[in-house]
């Protein structure tokens, strides 16, 4: 008997019920949550000693606090470390840890799934080999999840900015909505996906909240030294019919954020 000749079964369609189940699912992995997670105070309280404890660090050089001050960047970019030039081959800058609960997947490769898959890498590499008991490595992720996004209180959560606003940064918004929210989307300005913008393979879309705190540099290697220069590039790389008044509006729309 062949497969031909058999009688084929009737194809069942009893799945099909489930298909936006299935994409509940997806979207809820892409799209950030919107609440923070509920976490324990005592140990969010001991993890942020931790953070601050250059004697955690193998050689007791540095605390996770030296390159994330305050959850933010702290304008060096490193390798394995060790800090290097700026665009340098493997050169990485600290991401911001504020709102990292919304910012998965994490490394800017995206390589790790949570917090703790981070820490892993940065107490072995960035803090030289930190010995660290599994209870004091989830009050140090306790700790990071519950930094909060930067809030400038000057963009609403839809991303818009809080009237009365100038018009470059509502002009800025507009541009802003139309062809950068596919990657960096209100309220938490970033995706859980990874994006290849011409940089060297594809990487997690950044969190763009707070940028009217930083000075910089930006990009994943500090390759930009301007926030014009990243804006550029980006539209550059989208092949986007801006010109330099929408490129302007758009810098000036995220220095709000
Ligand atoms: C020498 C500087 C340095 C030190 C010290 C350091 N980090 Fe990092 N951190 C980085 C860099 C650089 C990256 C990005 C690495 C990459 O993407 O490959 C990073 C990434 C992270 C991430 C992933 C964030 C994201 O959104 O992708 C977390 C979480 C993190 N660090 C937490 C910590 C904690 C907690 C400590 C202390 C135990 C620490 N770091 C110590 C430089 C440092
Ligand atoms: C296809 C997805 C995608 C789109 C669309 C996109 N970006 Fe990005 N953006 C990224 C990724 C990925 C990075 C990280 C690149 C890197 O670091 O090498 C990034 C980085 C940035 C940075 C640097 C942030 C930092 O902290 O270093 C800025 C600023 C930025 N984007 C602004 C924009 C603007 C403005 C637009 C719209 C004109 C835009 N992006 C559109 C994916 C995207």
């Amino acid at each position: 008997m062949t497969w031909s000749n058999r009688a084929r079964p009737r194809r069942s369609t009893a799945w099909l019920p489930l298909v936006p189940f299935a994409a509940l699912l997806a979207c809820v992995k892409i799209f950030p949550p919107l609440d923070a997670p509920v976490l324990d105070a005592e140990l969010v309280q001991r993890g942020q000693k931790m953070f601050q404890d250059p004697s955690l660090s193998g050689d007791r050089s540095r605390a996770c606090n030296t390159c994330h001050p305050g959850g933010a960047s702290d304008g060096n970019v490193y390798r394995d470390g060790e800090p290097v030039r700026a665009g340098d081959a493997g050169a990485r800058r600290p991401p911001q840890l504020r709102g990292a609960w919304q910012s998965a997947p994490y490394l800017w490769d995206g390589s790790a799934g949570s917090v703790d898959e981070a820490l892993e890498r940065m107490l072995r590499v960035e803090m030289r080999g930190a010995a660290v008991r599994p209870e004091d490595r989830e009050a140090l992720a306790a700790y990071v999840l519950s930094i909060p996004p930067f809030d400038s209180g000057r963009i609403q959560p839809d991303g818009s900015p809080v009237e009365p606003s100038t018009p470059g940064a509502s002009r800025g918004w507009a541009v802003f909505r139309d062809n950068c929210t596919l990657c960096h989307r209100p309220p938490s300005f970033t995706i859980g996906l990874r994006f290849d913008v011409g940089t060297g393979g594809k990487l997690s879309s950044p969190s763009l909240r707070g940028l009217s705190q930083s000075r910089g540099p930006y990009g994943h290697d500090g390759r930009w030294a301007s926030l014009e220069d990243a804006v550029k590039a980006m539209v550059e790389n989208r092949e986007l019919a801006l010109g330099e008044h929408d490129i302007a509006s758009l810098v000036e729309y995220l220095r709000l954020l």
